[in-house]
């Protein structure tokens, strides 16, 4: 099969970095371009990356010339793919110039998720949200849409909390994380500041946790989606880890379930099975959520690469005194929480035939007499 040509935007930044990781060798898309701010463009990747990643940069990309940050200014073919790492500010101004000549956008970006038309996904948790794009007015003139993954520890969270909310019903919930350095992108935090330390404070992250949150387990109705009907309180502290959020979660339950039901409800959760006629997406995990029975687990060094780093490790689940039951989620947040979402999102897009014909608008369906 002939691999779709794929572009990222922000390619020399943390999640840029895994997108290059992930995709070298992906069987259905092929990097063709790369683009990042001006301070890159025109250099070689090789000479405008500082790459930290733990496998070698591949020869192929370091010898690519970074690109302009605009549409126009791309030499050669644009491609109609875009992986978009950019920080919200710039994606806000940059992302809609590429939907609007057609691209697919499938951003790590919080620039557009809360809003009304642009689907937020994940995609074992709702997929079926991908169909609000139709909605989109770059949809309907050029073909492009914006797509977008949430923040990395609200995908954890949600993969831990879909099968509990489908079989037993969510009320409230409080959540208080310890995410990694890695999280802040390059150079991020300060080493003075983060060194032995703990920082009781990520700018905007609890408040994207919480409306993010609702929106994944929320429900198309129509043009919009319903958001679920949920309290969630978000604590979100930074620690001196390099990858992987951990999260310690009390749940209250609408139905009362057993310690058996709810790893009945982890172990039975795979949503994605059979979605590609049988065989598995690329980059999904076979087993999205992985139950540890070991008391002192998951720990982000022992098991954030578990499903190549896209699948949520659960453990410790107790009963809690002030909810229903408690337990600790982690998950690699650059690659289940950021790039490797948005590598899955493309390849449930292109399943369901979204990434064909882009850069010309859909046709409007014939109305039966
Ligand atoms: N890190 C994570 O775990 C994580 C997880 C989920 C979501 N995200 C989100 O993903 C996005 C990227 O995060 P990151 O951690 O990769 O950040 P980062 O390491 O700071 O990288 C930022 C990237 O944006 C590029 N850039 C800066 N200004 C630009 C401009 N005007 N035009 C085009 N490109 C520009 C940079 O290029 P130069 O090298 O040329 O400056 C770099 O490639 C953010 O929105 C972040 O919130 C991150």
């Amino acid at each position: 099969m002939e691999r779709r040509k794929v572009g990222i935007l922000g390619a020399t930044g943390m999640v840029g970095q895994r997108f290059i990781q992930l995709l070298s060798n992906h069987p259905w898309f092929e990097i063709t371009w790369l683009a990042a701010s001006d301070r890159s463009a025109g250099k070689t990747f090789g000479e405008a990356c500082r790459w930290k990643l733990d496998t070698p940069l591949p020869p192929k990309i370091a010898a690519m010339t970074v690109q302009p940050n605009v549409p126009e200014g791309c030499v050669g073919e644009l491609p109609k793919i875009i992986f978009a790492a950019l920080d919200a500010d710039i994606a806000r101004e940059l992302e809609p110039k590429f939907a609007a000549v057609g691209c697919a956008v499938i951003s790590n970006s919080s620039a557009f998720r809360m809003v009304t038309d642009v689907p937020l996904v994940v995609p074992e948790v709702n997929a079926d949200h991908l169909e609000l794009i139709e909605q989109q007015s770059w949809r309907k003139e050029s073909g492009g849409y914006i797509v977008t993954n949430p923040n990395c520890s609200a995908i954890g969270l949600v993969l831990a909390l879909k099968p509990l909310q489908e079989r037993f019903g969510i009320e409230s919930l409080f959540v208080s994380t310890m995410q990694a350095v890695s999280g802040a992108g390059y150079p991020g935090v300060p080493s003075l500041d983060i060194l032995g330390n703990v920082v009781p404070f990520i700018k905007n992250e609890e408040e994207k946790m919480e409306e993010e949150v609702v929106k994944l387990l929320g429900r198309v109705a129509g043009d919009h989606v319903q958001m679920l009907d949920a309290k969630l309180s978000a604590h979100c502290n930074r620690v001196a880890v390099e990858d992987g959020h951990t999260e310690c979660v009390s749940i209250k339950l609408r139905t009362k379930a057993t310690k058996e039901q709810i790893l009945a409800a982890w172990s039975e959760f795979t949503p994605l099975r059979g979605f590609a006629g049988g065989k598995p997406l690329p980059t999904a995990p076979d087993q999205p959520i992985e139950y540890e029975e070991t008391v002192d687990r998951p720990q982000p060094r022992l098991d954030r690469m578990r499903g190549a780093g896209m699948a949520a490790t659960v453990g410790r689940l107790r009963e809690c005194s002030l909810l229903d039951w408690k337990f600790v989620v982690l998950s690699h947040n650059t690659i289940r929480g950021a790039a490797g979402a948005a590598v899955l999102n493309a390849e449930v897009l292109a399943l369901l035939g979204k990434l064909d014909k882009l850069g010309v608008p859909p046709q409007p369906m014939a109305v039966l007499a």
